[in-house]
């Protein structure tokens, strides 16, 4: 069975670790009353999302110059379709998500400090405007990304449990499944 290489599965397992943190963060932090530990959690989100936004891109990179291995003869073609077109638009939440967060934060007029090391660029100068209208940017394509995630996560299950293809073992380390190459 053609499987992902290292780098790509390490990169997945990786991104969607940081990504469920996020995601746990970023629903809990918002309904806290302001304390220093509701700015805390805050700043943790903010730099796990950058982290994303960071991975996301060598990830990126690393897919153009690797294609992903093909499609086993059992799929049919609109199988393979439906999930090419899943993963470019998960590509495209992945860079949409964290990147309208990082704006938002900033026409909210707080600078990004990456791990309370140094402080990120400005793409934009504070807008009370454009704050509230990235804010809601940011909530509903955080929305339409779990969407996205929970089909992704459950045509993986499929194919492990009901069509038994190897199609999973793929983004899996080695060590965890019974393939052999
Ligand atoms: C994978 C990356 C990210 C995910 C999955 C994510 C997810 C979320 C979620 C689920 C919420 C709660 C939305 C709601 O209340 O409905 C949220 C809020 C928020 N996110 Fe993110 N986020 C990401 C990246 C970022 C980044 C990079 C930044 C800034 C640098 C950021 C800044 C914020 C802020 C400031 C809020 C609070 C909004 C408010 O004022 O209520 N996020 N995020």
């Amino acid at each position: 069975m053609n499987r992902y290489s290292k780098l790509s599965i390490a990169l997945h397992w990786l991104i969607a670790l940081l990504i469920i943190a996020a995601f746990a963060l970023g629903f809990y932090m918002t309904d806290l009353q302001f304390s220093l530990t509701k700015l805390k959690l805050f700043s943790w989100h903010k730099w796990i999302g950058v982290t994303v936004l960071a991975l996301v891109a060598i990830r990126l990179i690393n897919r153009l110059f690797q294609a992903a291995p093909a499609y086993p003869e059992s799929m049919e073609k609109w199988e393979k379709v439906a999930a090419h077109s899943v993963h470019i638009a998960l590509y495209f939440f992945m860079f949409a998500v964290p990147l309208s967060g990082y704006f938002y934060t900033y026409a909210a007029g707080f600078p990004v400090v990456y791990l309370g090391l140094f402080e990120l660029p400005a793409p934009i100068a504070p807008d009370p405007l454009l704050k509230l209208q990235l804010k809601t940017l940011h909530e509903i394509l955080t929305t339409g990304m779990l969407m996205l995630i929970s089909l992704h996560i459950a045509a993986a299950l499929k194919h492990h449990f009901i069509d038994k293809d190897g199609i999973t073992n793929r983004m899996l380390p080695r060590a965890l499944t019974k393939d052999t190459q």
